[in-house]
Parts: structure tokens; sequence; C-alpha cells
């Protein structure tokens, strides 16, 4: 776009990248998908149709769409083979240390006849990914509580065959609940893309070495599970139960721990590397998060008058005004998913599902064009040349 600053291809190749995917204001609290608000997104569209535009760069006509979402449903199942992975892991892994292995082995199952360098098989490879994740996803679960795991359905939305394959079981058929479907399809899209963060610029930069799409995506997982990046949906709800109740005295309590720097606690879910203002996703997600409890007769949550409450001293807080920390995109979500009944272990799983088109979507971009291996430099503080003594 006229006025975009443009690098040159020396610096891109060494440290940053230019990409037309999402924007972000961190000033504003401004974030659009290929020009899109992110708030009339989730209330407009959906994630499959986000997926299209993500990796397709506009949104698809109505027989784009159909064709589109008929793909995806029809490459869910993933090889019976794959089932053999999780057997290779103790039943209490971590769902991520799991997902993290299951995904970094799909290749020897989906990419040995594939050439990334032809734009058909690079569409095959993203269309796989987004399909076969929830599966992978809710196989986790499965195997996490010792119970079989379920086939896809092609006869559901993409939300609800992930519901599905977590809950149902051969001895009661589970109930798609619209409420938890919408509400999932909305987690789906808040967590969709977010620009170059930690985990997307690691797919990117392994990508950039012509390493295969289900690699990458593996490293995405990998960098995604740490504590300050994904794994915060999930360190949230643990923070809720630590501090117990919602009075101003106890919240308090909890506020100046996280400004005392001798403290390592943090307000999980708070702050962030970009925004300064509002994280626009916290919104939607609190709207949601309101929506989905008060549905279900549960608008009275301890958990979520403790976040209301936390949110409420925080950002009249002297350290947090002026430092700009607000709410960020895993301050609700965790709550939500509580409610719908997933376990906090599998919290950064949907997210690394969610994610899964926003990673594959910048590695699409970037081997698609023209790109050189990513080389990020350093300052070197090191020692000047020394001689080695010879004596
Ligand atoms: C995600 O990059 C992305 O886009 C990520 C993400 C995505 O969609 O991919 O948006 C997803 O990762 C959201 C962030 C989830 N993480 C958490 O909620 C963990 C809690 N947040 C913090 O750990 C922290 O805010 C980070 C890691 C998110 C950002 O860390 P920074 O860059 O160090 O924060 P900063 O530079 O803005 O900090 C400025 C000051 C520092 O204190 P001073 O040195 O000025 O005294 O604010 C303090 C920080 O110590 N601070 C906090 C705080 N976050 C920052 N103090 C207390 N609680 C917090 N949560």
């Amino acid at each position: 776009a006229e006025g975009v600053f443009t690098y040159d291809p020396g610096f891109m190749a060494t440290s940053s990248c230019q990409s037309a995917i999402t924007y972000i204001d961190g000033a504003k609290g401004v974030l659009l998908h290929r020009g899109y608000p992110i708030d009339q997104l989730a209330k407009h569209s959906n994630y499959v149709e986000l997926c299209y535009l993500l990796l397709n760069g506009e949104r698809p006509s109505k027989e784009e769409y159909q064709t589109f979402e008929r793909t995806i449903r029809n490459h869910t199942m993933v090889h019976e083979q794959l089932a053999n992975f999780y057997k290779g892991f103790r039943r209490d892994a971590h769902p991520m240390s799991i997902l993290c292995g299951v995904v970094g082995g799909l290749a020897a199952f989906y990419h040995d006849h594939l050439d990334i360098t032809r734009e058909e098989d690079r569409q095959i490879s993203a269309i796989r990914l987004i399909a076969k994740m929830p599966t992978l996803a809710a196989m986790c679960y499965k195997y996490n509580i010792g119970q079989p795991f379920n086939y896809p359905r092609n006869d559901m939305s993409y939300a609800e065959n992930f519901l599905y394959m977590m809950f149902s079981n051969p001895c009661e058929e589970y109930q798609i609940n619209p409420v938890f479907a919408k509400a999932m399809d909305r987690i789906f899209m808040l967590h969709a893309d977010h620009e170059q963060n930690a985990s997307t610029s690691t797919v990117r930069l392994a990508g950039s070495t012509g390493a295969n799409p289900f690699a990458c995506i593996s490293a995405g997982i990998a960098a995604l599970w740490g504590p300050a990046h994904g794994g915060a949906n999930e360190a949230v709800l643990n923070m809720l139960d630590e501090i117990g109740d919602d009075s101003e005295e106890n919240i308090q309590r909890f506020i100046d721990k996280a400004k005392d720097k001798d403290d390592p606690f943090r307000l999980m879910g708070f702050g962030h590397r970009v925004y300064r203002n509002f994280d626009p996703r916290a919104k939607v997600m609190k709207e949601t998060c309101d929506e989905v409890l008060g549905q279900l007769g549960l608008a009275d949550d301890p958990q979520l008058r403790i976040a209301k409450r936390l949110e409420e001293i925080a950002l009249e807080d002297e350290y947090f005004v002026k430092r700009k920390l607000y709410p960020n995109v895993d301050f609700y979500s965790g709550i939500i998913l509580k409610a719908i009944g997933i376990p906090t272990n599998m919290f950064t799983v949907i997210f690394a599902m969610s994610r899964t088109i926003g990673w594959i979507s910048h590695w699409h971009e970037m081997i698609s064009g023209d790109y050189k291996i990513g080389r990020p430099r350093q300052l070197y503080i090191g020692h000047p040349q020394r001689d080695y003594p010879t004596e």
C-alpha cells in the first residue's frame, strides 16, 4: 500500500519481514486481518471463512466458500498409524508435548510426495493442517483421559466436530450445544493470527530454510507453549484459583505482588509486547464470556467475578496505567473454555489449533514469494579477540 514502509531485501533476509496478512496498531488497539477489523469478523464471519481470507487474501465467493469448507471436512481424518504416536507418550503427558511431537511426525505421512515449490501442493499442505489439527488435538485429550479416539464427522461444522471428537464416547453420544459451538468458533477466530508474534516468527524462520510445513508448524507449537505466550490462558485460570476471592483487599494484595520486582508473580492475561491499549480481541472475548456464562446461568461464576474485579482495580492502578498494561486475548478465554468443560491443560492446544491458520498463511506468503533464509543478527558483547596461551 502507498506509504507502507518496505524493507530492503538484505534487511528482510536477516531480521524482519513484510506481510499483507495482519496489521496491528498497538497504540490504538487495532487488529486487521487482510484489512477487516477483528471485531467485525468475529461478529459477521466464521473461522473457516477467516481461514480462506487469511490464506488467500480475499473473502471467498459463496461457491469458493462451499468448496473450501467441503474440502476441509473431507480431510479431517488422520492416518490410522498416527494413533500409534500417541501410545508412545505417558498418559499424563501434557497435551502440548503430544501435539508438538505428533504434528512434527505428520511430514512422514503427508509431505513426502508434496512439492512445496508448486502452489497446488502448498494449498494441499495448508488444507490438511487446518483440517487435521482439531482431530489431533481431540486425540491428545482422549489419550490423556484414557478414552477411545473419536473419528471426525463430515456432517458437522468445524467447531461442532471438535467438540464432538473431544466429548463423545462409545457409551454416550455428545449432544452439541449450539452456544458452545458458537463460542468455540469465536475463540478459534480470535486466536487465528497476530502478525509477527513469537510463534509465527518461529514458523517463518523455520520455513525460510525450506523445511516442510508440518515441521514448521511443530516449531510454532513449541514456541507457543511458553507461559509468556500461548501458555498464558492456562496460567490465567491458575492465577484466578490462587487469588481465590474477589474481595478488594485480597485482589489488591495480588496486584501489589505483580508490581513487586522481587516477586516473579505477574498478572497473567495482562500486558502485551505490542498493545499499549486494549487488545481488541480481549473486548470481544469478554463479550463472549458474558454471553456464554449468561446463557448457562453462570453469570455469577466466582472466577468471572474475580477476573472482572481484577481488571477494574488494575486498570485504575497507577503502575498499570503508567505502563499501559491492559487485558490481552488470554484474560477471558480460559473462563469460557472452562465453562464449556475443557480442562486447563487443553487451553494452549486450542490456541495452537486456532493459530495454525495464521502460521500456515505466513508460511505460504513467504514461500510463495522471493525469500532468503532468515538470519537474525546479534549485538556481540563478549571478549574482543585474544591469543591462546602457547607456553
Ligand atoms: C500472547 O505477540 C503476540 O502477539 C502474542 C499474542 C498472540 O496472539 O500471538 O498476542 C498472544 O502471547 C499474549 C500475551 C500472553 N502473556 C501473558 O498474558 C503473560 C503476562 N504478560 C507479561 O508476561 C507481559 O506482559 C508480556 C510477556 C506479554 C510482555 O512482556 P514485556 O514485553 O516485558 O512487557 P512490557 O515491556 O510491556 O513491560 C513493561 C513493564 C515492565 O515493568 P518495568 O520494567 O517497566 O518496571 O510492565 C511490566 C514489566 O515488568 N509488566 C507487567 C506485566 N506485563 C508487563 N507487570 C505485571 N504483570 C504483567 N502482566
